[in-house]
């Protein structure tokens, strides 16, 4: 008996290791197809960063997220969560360094506004976390991250429209302030998304069902989200054990079609970092995804 104590002592003690040291830093670039584009239009590359939550401290964090810049995206899509310190935006703006020199879009999500605090990770299986989340003040330096993003030239598009012409391509854009802590306001942007437009993409923090059928139902083509942090600890073989909003968890991450069985698409990243208050993934590595836009098939 006291072996097997000792033997199970010794996994999970690895396992922590492992998901703190190793598969915390160890970033995937995940790459999809999303035929999405008029037939003979030219593929348009986005590259969707979320959730990097950074603190001045995650250099490797920070150098990988300047690299993507290497994959010569056409459009850059935050879907927030980028910060988690007060000092974080200097360091984060730096990180994206050339990115911010391309076209880009961003929202907001909680994490932006509200400096995290420290949480029994138990919660998070009890209940999604906006039945606990503060409703004071925003405390981190939202104002400060907004204006160095558009200063650079990117479309805020939190409870805004935009629209973007890149390498010939008219693209509309919606977004939402974070839905999990219903900062949204669909009817800022509620209509039908252009029809003249090649593609219309919606942009949101949590993808959270109510607001997924909101784009769909104005004919978004493409959601993009994040929030999920693909469930950050998952179980190998069984995947995602929770979502922390109304999404199943099938669809956590990755590429899937909303509603399930519907036509528009809906990419939700896994995420680049974590709260500091819960420094782990394990079978969930932190990533960030460029989906290659193609034409779709004619007829
Ligand atoms: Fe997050």
């Amino acid at each position: 008996m006291g072996t097997l104590l000792r033997a199970t002592a010794v996994a999970s003690a690895a396992a922590i290791g492992y998901a703190v040291v190793v598969e915390r830093n160890w970033f995937a670039l995940r790459r999809y197809e999303v035929p999405v584009l008029p037939p003979g239009a030219q593929p348009l590359r986005i590259l969707h960063i979320s959730d990097s939550h950074l603190t001045p401290d995650r250099k490797r964090l920070m150098s990988w997220i300047k690299s993507l810049d290497d994959l010569d995206p056409d459009l850059v899509v935050n879907t927030g969560d980028a910060i988690a310190h007060p000092q974080s935006v200097g360091y984060l703006l730096d990180a994206l360094g050339p990115l911010l020199d391309r076209p880009g879009v961003f929202v907001f999500g909680a994490n932006d506004l509200y400096a995290p605090t420290p949480v029994n990770p138990l919660r998070y299986a009890l209940a999604p976390s906006n039945r606990w989340h503060r409703r004071n003040e925003p405390n981190l330096p939202w104002e400060k991250l907004r204006d160095g993003m558009v200063a650079a030239g990117w479309l805020d598009l939190n409870n805004q429209r935009g629209k973007l012409t890149i390498a010939g391509v008219d693209v509309a854009l919606a977004g939402v302030d974070d839905p999990h802590i219903r900062r949204d306001r669909y009817d800022h942007v509620a209509g039908l998304a252009d029809p003249g437009a090649d593609v219309r993409i919606a942009v949101m923090h949590s993808p959270e069902p109510r607001v997924l059928d909101l784009f769909t139902a104005d004919g978004y083509d493409l959601l993009l989200a994040g929030h999920t942090h693909g469930g950050q600890l998952c179980l190998p073989w069984y995947g995602t054990l929770v979502t922390n909003c109304g999404l199943e968890r099938r669809r956590a991450r990755g590429l899937h079609r909303h509603p399930a069985d519907g036509q528009a698409w809906l990419h939700v990243s896994a995420g680049l970092g974590t709260s500091p208050f819960a420094p782990a993934r394990f079978a969930c590595r932190p990533e960030a995804s460029l989906l290659t836009l193609t034409a779709r098939d004619p007829g």
